[in-house]
């Protein structure tokens, strides 16, 4: 068996967290503290994330979509599969370094979608753009953690409790979505989403996408008014 090599570290800005990039051959891996975030042997729910909201907005002029954040760029790259040559994506990614290798080791993996002159890469807190920008995004994809339970950092509490779901609300343009991926099922967190005005559909999607794998949650929350 080959060894998983060490390529990079960083620290979480406003957290003592160290985040790790590991290669084995053609697979990488990104750690938190020695929990694996990601891996990019699996990211079909990745992509069934901007999948199933940007189908829902991507026949509108000039949609614009915000991620948050980055990872190895499954998501970026789906959203802008289904995205038209008008559409914009703002993609918002907490540590700098993650772009950094999204731009280097990790490029290849989702085909360079930094690279598309669609894309605006932001290195910050998405919830600080969430909370700067009123009816911007016609879909926000939230996919920063393991979902609304088991968070790796603690700052996140917040877009995921009742003042962060507020703020997506406020930043979607009429009939907007907000999708939101998790690991696993969570009935307090459907329900805080409704409780915002928000109509909500759970999908189970698979971790392999058709090759199946581990079953993952997404909620399709849409913008009434
Ligand atoms: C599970 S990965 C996302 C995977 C991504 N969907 C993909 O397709 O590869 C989570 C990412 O969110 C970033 N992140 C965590 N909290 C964040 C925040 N508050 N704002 C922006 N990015 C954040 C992490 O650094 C990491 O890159």
């Amino acid at each position: 068996m080959i060894p998983w090599e060490l390529l990079d570290s960083a620290q979480v800005p406003e957290s003592g967290e160290e985040l790790r990039l590991y290669q084995r051959g053609g697979d990488f891996s990104i750690r938190v503290d020695g929990r694996e975030l990601m891996n990019s042997r699996t990211h079909g729910s990745e992509g069934a994330l901007a999948e199933l909201a940007c189908v829902r907005i991507a026949h509108r002029p000039c949609p614009r979509v915000l991620i948050g954040g980055l990872g190895m760029g499954y998501t970026t790259a789906a959203a802008l599969h289904r995205l038209g040559a008008d559409g914009q994506v703002v993609v918002a990614e907490l540590v700098p370094a993650v772009v950094a290798w999204n731009r280097g080791p990790l490029a290849d993996l989702a085909g360079r979608p930094l690279q598309d002159a669609r894309v605006t890469v932001r290195e910050a807190d998405v919830a600080r753009i969430l909370q700067a920008e009123q009816r911007a995004y016609d879909a926000v994809l939230l996919d920063v953690d393991n979902g609304p339970a088991g968070l790796t950092w603690k700052g996140n509490d917040w877009l995921y409790a009742g003042a962060g779901l507020d703020a997506a609300y406020a930043a979607l343009r009429a009939a907007g979505v907000l999708a939101v991926w998790s690991a696993s099922p969570d009935r307090a967190f459907a329900k805080r989403l409704c409780r915002v005005g928000f109509e909500v559909t759970e999908v189970c999607v698979r971790a392999r996408g058709p090759r199946g794998g581990g079953r993952h949650i997404i909620w399709l929350a849409v913008r009434m008014s």
